[in-house]
């Protein structure tokens, strides 16, 4: 099976990924780290082991709804030139057109640091504090048109401890997507989901 991640920046989760996919001996590679930003960190990260990367520019489309869609056409294009099997976003920063997240229907995953459908979008630290939870975490869903929703496929949890920051918060946060992003593109790739509806079960048993 074939894997294409897309980034926008740091790229640890995307890390995290190709290591799992080797080091497990995942019957898969990732064959493509993809980046709407040229100066994205983890560009270096995957060419250093070896993986075929690409660059989309967004700001060379320029701005607006037609802008979007033809950025959206090139960034098919170009992860269809890697035939993969799954897509994976791990930090990829666009809001992806239905027209692309329909190509790529039952086979795209996000992972986004908020208990959802608790703190859809940006500041998720902040606000998770700020409403006083004493939880928070992460969760790995199908992506669908509308932003930070769709089937969920997993979820994890971490406290929110006295004193927290929203830095703070992040970091702990972000060591649990680096095991929960793995286990659940592992199981996509192995086809160990069944999804019926919005509810998405695990076939493998317990990971
Ligand atoms: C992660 O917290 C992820 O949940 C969010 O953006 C961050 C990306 O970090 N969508 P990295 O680029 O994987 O290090």
């Amino acid at each position: 099976k074939r894997i294409v991640i897309l980034i926008s920046g740091r790229g640890s989760n995307m890390e995290a990924i190709v290591h799992a996919c080797r080091d497990q001996a995942w019957p898969a590679e990732v064959s493509a780290v993809v980046s709407n930003r040229p100066d994205a960190a983890g560009l270096t990260f995957a060419a250093n082991h070896g993986i075929a990367t690409a660059v989309v520019d967004h700001k060379a489309f320029g701005k607006g709804d037609a802008a979007r869609a033809a950025f959206d056409q090139e960034l098919a294009r170009v992860i269809d030139s890697y035939a993969p099997d799954v897509v994976v976003l791990a930090g990829f920063m666009r809001i992806l057109t239905p027209e692309f997240v329909q190509r790529y229907a039952g086979r795209l995953l996000n992972i986004h640091p908020s208990l959802l459908p608790s703190f859809p979008g940006l500041h998720t630290h902040e606000r998770a504090i700020e409403a006083g939870c004493r939880v928070a975490g992460a969760t790995v869903h199908l992506v669908t048109a509308e932003l930070d929703h769709g089937p969920i496929v997993a979820q994890a949890v971490v406290p929110v401890l006295d004193g927290d920051n929203a830095q703070a918060l992040a970091q702990r946060v972000l060591g649990l997507e680096h095991r929960m992003y793995p286990s659940a593109v592992r199981w996509m790739v192995c086809g160990e989901l069944a999804i019926s509806g919005n509810q998405v079960r695990h076939l493998g048993g317990e990971a």
